[in-house]
């Protein structure tokens, strides 16, 4: 992933992305975006022109301490390093921007790990029950992340990640379902509290593919045959769905316009070692660097 003259000071050196150091750390990404070897900025090319929807490095040198996995949901896990941080940011760079919503944390990115009491919820928190298929960001107004990047700290081998290529899922479905799916047919939930909904599809063309926003558990078509559609939609993302392990210190990269994802569900021990994903959203629209949106409605 880096070249071979990379000092992994640098790596060590990184800034938190939390707070008053963010200006600092998105100035440190700059360096070692530099360090970055030609092979790994070919693959993040491809990814960037959509050759390719997802990839993942794995083996990534960094060797940080990192403490127990909590049980309970923080703000902020305090980490004596932030390499795996700065592996994102220096990876970033090639995409876009990295920005995140207020809505799901007060910084620029946040931690994935089963929590206590919420194991069959539908949050990103759960762990017994399947996390749905969605896309990320996909009901927001201004603005959906084009990549998610998912940092493991921790792996679970019963926790797989699913994905579902959106070219594949629209020549798995007959031509008048894609024609309602690409239809404003559906109420994506943007807010719980107080509820609003936008109409919308679920598909969108985009010259000669095809680009989602979608999640399950929040959209739901206005009328029957919508519905129908909606349903023969998630029939088929299980049946097209492949798994992607994770393993510690490895980097899932999806296109999140192009792809689905969702996880299986597992078992959380809840005894410091559970699994553990960093995760953090860039966009290619024009945004500042660092940018926490908030919802405006
Ligand atoms: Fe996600």
């Amino acid at each position: 992933m880096f070249n071979t003259n990379f000092e992994r000071e640098q790596l060590a050196e990184t800034p938190s992305p939390r707070g008053e150091k963010l200006g600092d750390y998105l100035s440190h990404i700059r360096l070692l975006n530099q360090a970055l070897s030609s092979e790994t900025k070919s693959i993040l090319q491809d990814l960037k022109e959509r050759r390719i929807k997802h990839y993942q490095f794995r083996d990534i040198p960094v060797a940080e301490d990192v403490p127990p996995t909590p049980t309970e949901y923080i703000a902020g896990i305090p980490k004596a390093t932030y390499q795996s941080e700065g592996i994102i940011g220096a990876v970033s760079l090639e995409l876009g921007t990295l920005f995140n919503y207020r809505e799901t944390s007060d910084s620029l990115m946040y931690d994935v790990y089963p929590v206590k009491a919420h194991e069959n919820s539908r949050s990103f928190v759960n762990s017994r029950r399947m996390l749905s298929f969605h896309t990320d960001g996909s009901a927001h107004p201004l603005m959906s992340p084009t990549f998610v990047l998912l940092y493991c700290v921790r792996d679970d081998p019963e926790a797989a990640n699913l994905f579902v290529d959106v070219d594949t899922l629209v020549s798995s479905l007959s031509p008048e379902v894609v024609d309602l799916l690409t239809q404003p047919l559906f109420n994506h939930l943007v807010r719980q509290f107080p509820q609003h909904y936008l109409l919308k599809p679920i598909l969108y063309r985009v010259g000669e593919n095809f680009s989602v926003k979608y999640d399950e558990d929040t959209t739901l078509g206005i009328n029957p045959k919508a519905e129908s559609a909606r349903n023969l939609l998630n029939e088929t993302l299980r049946k097209l769905a492949i798994e992607i392990e994770n393993y510690p210190n490895s980097l899932l990269i999806l296109n999140n316009s192009a792809c689905i994802h969702a996880r299986t569900s597992f078992t959380p021990r809840y005894d410091g070692r559970d699994r553990w994903i960093k995760c953090a959203f860039v966009t290619n629209q024009e945004i500042t660097a660092g940018s926490i949106i908030g919802l405006q409605l």
